[in-house]
C-alpha cells in the first residue's frame, strides 16, 4: 500500500522521539497523551494513515516532545501536499476576481485547518480595496471545507461592550453549537478568555474551526485582551484566526494585531487588483465587455474595487438616464442630437 509521503515523514519524526523517549510501548503512549486511542497512535507511527495535527501533537506530548518537537509536527502538517486535504489553495472561489496570490496563502491556511493545524493571519489594506470581500471567500471555502465557522465585521460601537467583537462571532458560529450560547448572554468576567479558550479545545477536537473578525481595528478591548491570550494557547488546536484590518493610527487592537505578526501570525497585504481583473470585475458588473472609454476611468481608481464599482453605478445611471432622454426626443434628429451630448457630457463627468 502507498502512504501520502508526509504519513511517512512524521512517523519518521514521531519515531525519532520514541527512541529519544527509551521505546515505550503504544499502549504506553497512548496512555501518557491521556487524550488519544491506542489504533491513533499505532496509525500514525506506522504511516498506515495521515492523523490530524491534534493527535500528532497528542502523541508528541505522550513522548514527552519538547516545543520546538511540537512546532516541527505543526509545520509538516500544516503545509497541505497536493491530492491531499478537503479544500486546496487552487479552489475557485467564483465571486473572486483575481487575488491569486492572496487566495493562495488563504486558501492553504483553510485547507491546513481542515487538516488540524492551528494559526493566525491577518489581512491588511485600505478601505474598499478588497478585504472583506476575501474574508467572505475565505468563510466560504471554511464551510464548504467541514470547518465551523465563526464571523463577525466590528464597528466602531464596540468599543463601548465589552467582548462584544468577540463574544458576537463565537456564540453566532455556523453550524451553531450549545457550547457557545453562554457567551451571549453572561457579562464577560477576568476568567471569561480561560473558560473560551477551554472550549474552543473541546470544539476544535470535535470540528475545526475558523474565527473571522471583520474590521479588527474596531475591536473592544476585553476582545483584544482575549484574542492576545487564545491566540497563542489555541495555536497547536485547529482553530484559525483571520482578522481584518485597515492600516491606520494605533490603538489596542492594532497594537495587539501587530504583537500577533510580530509573533508569527501571517500577515497578508491586499494591493489593488490588476489590470486584467480590472476590466473583468468591469465586465462582470456591466453584464458585457466594456469599451476603452470605460476602462480608461476604470485606471484613475487605482485598482481600487470599491470605487471601480461606485464608478460603474454612475456609468450605469448616466447610460440608462441618457438613453430615456434620447428616447424621449420626438424627431430622429433631436434623438441624435441628445445622444451626442449625453456622450460627451460623459466623457467630460470626472470618476
Ligand atoms: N476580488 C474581487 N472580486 C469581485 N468583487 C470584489 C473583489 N474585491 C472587492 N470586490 C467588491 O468591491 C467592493 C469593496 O470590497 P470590500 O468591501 O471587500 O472592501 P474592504 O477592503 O473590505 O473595504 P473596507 O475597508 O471599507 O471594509 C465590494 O462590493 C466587493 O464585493
Ligand atoms: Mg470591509
Amino acid at each position: 500500500m502507498s502512504h501520502p509521503p508526509r504519513a511517512e515523514e512524521l512517523a519518521t519524526f514521531l519515531e525519532t522521539l520514541r527512541t529519544r523517549a527509551g521505546k515505550p510501548s503504544l499502549r504506553q503512549i497512548a496512555d501518557a497523551a491521556g487524550d488519544i486511542s491506542h489504533d491513533t497512535v499505532r496509525a500514525a507511527l506506522n504511516a498506515s494513515r495521515l492523523v490530524s495535527l491534534q493527535a500528532a501533537h497528542s502523541i508528541i506530548r505522550g513522548l514527552g516532545g519538547d516545543t520546538a518537537d511540537h512546532q516541527y509536527a505543526t509545520r509538516l502538517l500544516s503545509t497541505p501536499s497536493p491530492g491531499t486535504g478537503t479544500i486546496h489553495a487552487t479552489i475557485a472561489d467564483d465571486d473572486l476576481i483575481g487575488r491569486g496570490p492572496e487566495w493562495t496563502v488563504l486558501g492553504r491556511a483553510v485547507a491546513a485547518t481542515a487538516g488540524g493545524a492551528g494559526g493566525c493571519l491577518v489581512l491588511t489594506g485600505p478601505a474598499g480595496i478588497g478585504k472583506s470581500h476575501l474574508a467572505r471567500a475565505a468563510a466560504r471555502a471554511g464551510a464548504r471545507g467541514g470547518l465551523t465557522v465563526a464571523y463577525r465585521a466590528a464597528i466602531e460601537v464596540d468599543r463601548n461592550a465589552p467582548l462584544i467583537s468577540l463574544a458576537a462571532a463565537l456564540s453566532d458560529c455556523d453550524p451553531p453549537t450549545s457550547k457557545l450560547a453562554w457567551l451571549r448572554e453572561e457579562t464577560p468576567v477576568q476568567s471569561t478568555p480561560e473558560r473560551i479558550g477551554r472550549e474552543l479545545e473541546n470544539l476544535a477536537a470535535e470540528r475545526p474551526l475558523l474565527v473571522i473578525i471583520d474590521d479588527a481595528q474596531w475591536m473592544d478591548e476585553f476582545s483584544v485582551l482575549a484574542v492576545r491570550t487564545l491566540v497563542p494557547r489555541l495555536a497547536f488546536h485547529a482553530v484559525r484566526w483571520l482578522f481584518v484590518r485597515r492600516p491606520g493610527p494605533g490603538g489596542a487592537a492594532m497594537d495587539a494585531l501587530d504583537d500577533l505578526v510580530t509573533m508569527g501570525a501571517e500577515e497578508i497585504t491586499v494591493g489593488p487588483l490588476a489590470d486584467a481583473d480590472v476590466e473583468l470585475l468591469c465586465a462582470r458588473r456591466v453584464g458585457a465587455p466594456v469599451d476603452a472609454t470605460v476602462l480608461a476611468q476604470a485606471e484613475r481608481c487605482g485598482g481600487n474595487p470599491l470605487w471601480i464599482m461606485q464608478l460603474l453605478a454612475g456609468t450605469v445611471t448616466r447610460s440608462r438616464s441618457s438613453t430615456t432622454c434620447c428616447a424621449r426626443s420626438s424627431t430622429t434628429r433631436s434623438r441624435r442630437r441628445c445622444a451626442t451630448a449625453c456622450t460627451a457630457r460623459s466623457r467630460r463627468s470626472p470618476v
